[in-house]
């Protein structure tokens, strides 16, 4: 063949949305949505299906009959049905069925790519949603709205979606950018305290490896985040959900074709716990030890001075997240191996070269190719010392 016979096709797409925070989105009084949905308006009146997770209805019974009043109300948009209910959390994302109801739906209401799917929920959710109006007529605009402090400040603000399959999470899914996502701090009123926390930990994470500032102001912050005050929860999720947003956008690898996920921080080894526990560690929990296990690796490495350390795993556990899950370290080979095998994992995630983000200070990170294991249980050992309780001393 002669390069005469290739015939190359080279084309940008231009990809952008906003991140809107708001409250009572819903509310008749609110202008926020209407008035994005006039963004994207063409002559026609355009459809939507609105989808909201059954948990959030159970606790905010009006929330189907304030949507519906929304969109009487507004004349540019048509509400095609009552909202969708479906039940929430990582369940719905291990089944396909889910999908092929809200691909059904889509089809019943004669959805076309400029309608929109909105979806209500949390981060498992939204990634259920927007799965099934990525596929749909191979596109359908969607609209996030993440109902968790974990989804708001991480997870609901990128451009993913996914379905767990073959017992692989997020084993089939897209990169689909949204048309806008909204913030409604009005969810989080009714999120067990737990689940409050969780994203904090994410915003920890995100401040260690790009913004020192925002570190500092998160350890400002702890106690009023410890109560759940609104103003210090909007400014770490605001923040969070901005560093996110711009590694995305300005990280030069919105669809992550390269091997380095440094928003992964952490992760190698929670994503493992998580697995050897048989999820009783949530991701959260276990993104914290996953961090503190990766700042003493980096402190033992001579890349992090132990002052810092001290200060990163002080502020972990004045959020009140532990430092050590007992299935770490069982104390036997077989499990010292089973932890070291998520390195090879996270590798084969990656698609390729190893690429682990340790620190070399606060918010400042930088990644590297080689794990030691010795290293590894050497720092575990260290985290089970640290977080011994107390009556075990004694
Ligand atoms: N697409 C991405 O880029 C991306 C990134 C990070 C995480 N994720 C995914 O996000 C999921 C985790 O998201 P999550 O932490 O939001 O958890 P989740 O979606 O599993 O929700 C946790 C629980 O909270 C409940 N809930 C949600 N909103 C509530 C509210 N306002 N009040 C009371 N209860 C509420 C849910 O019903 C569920 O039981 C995982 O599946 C993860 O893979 C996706
Ligand atoms: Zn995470």
């Amino acid at each position: 063949m002669t390069e005469a016979a290739t015939i190359r096709c080279q084309f940008q797409v231009p990809f952008g949305f906003d991140v809107l925070f708001t409250e009572r989105v819903f509310s008749r009084a609110n202008p926020l949505l209407r008035r994005l949905l006039l963004t994207g308006q063409r002559n026609a009146r355009e459809k939507l299906l609105v989808v909201v997770e059954q948990p959030i209805v159970a606790l905010m019974p009006g929330l189907p009959e304030e949507i519906r009043a929304y969109f009487a109300a507004s004349p540019d948009v048509e509400l095609v049905a009552a909202p969708v209910e479906l039940p929430g959390g990582e369940l719905l994302k291990n089944h396909y069925a889910s999908i092929e109801q809200l691909h059904a739906r889509i089809e019943q209401h004669h959805l076309s790519r400029h309608s929109y799917v909105a979806a209500i929920g949390g981060g498992a959710l939204l990634d259920v949603v927007g799965f099934a109006a990525a596929t749909a007529h191979r596109g359908i605009r969607h609209i996030r709205f993440p109902t968790t402090t974990l989804s708001q400040a991480d997870g609901g603000v990128g451009v993913k979606n996914a379905i767990n399959a073959f017992g692989k999470k997020n084993f089939v899914g897209t990169f689909t950018p949204p048309f806008a996502v909204i913030n409604d701090s009005e969810f989080l009123r009714f999120l067990p305290d737990t689940r409050k926390s969780a994203g904090y930990i994410e915003a920890v994470k995100v401040g260690l490896i790009r913004d020192a500032g925002f570190f500092s102001e998160i350890e400002t912050m702890a106690d009023a985040l410890n109560r759940f005050e609104p103003a210090a929860m909007h400014r770490l999720i605001h923040r969070s959900a901005e560093l996110h947003v711009q590694h995305i956008c300005r990280g030069g690898d919105p669809f992550e074709f390269g091997a380095a996920r440094p928003l992964d921080f952490g992760h190698w080894a929670a994503h493992k716990l998580e697995q050897l526990s048989a999820f009783r560690i949530t991701h959260s929990e276990a993104v914290a030890i996953g961090i503190a296990l990766d700042v003493i690796y980096s402190r033992n490495a001579g890349y992090l001075s132990p002052a810092d350390a001290e200060r990163i795993l002080a502020l972990i556990r004045k959020l009140r997240f532990a430092l050590f899950g007992p299935e770490l370290l069982r104390g036997d080979a077989e499990s010292e191996r089973a932890l070291l095998g998520g390195l090879e994992e996270f590798r084969e995630h990656l698609g390729g070269e190893l690429t682990i983000t340790l620190l070399e200070g606060v918010g400042r990170g930088f990644e590297v190719h080689e794990i030691s294991p010795e290293g590894v249980l050497r720092a575990i050992k260290e985290l089970r010392e640290r977080d011994q309780p107390l009556a075990e001393h004694e």
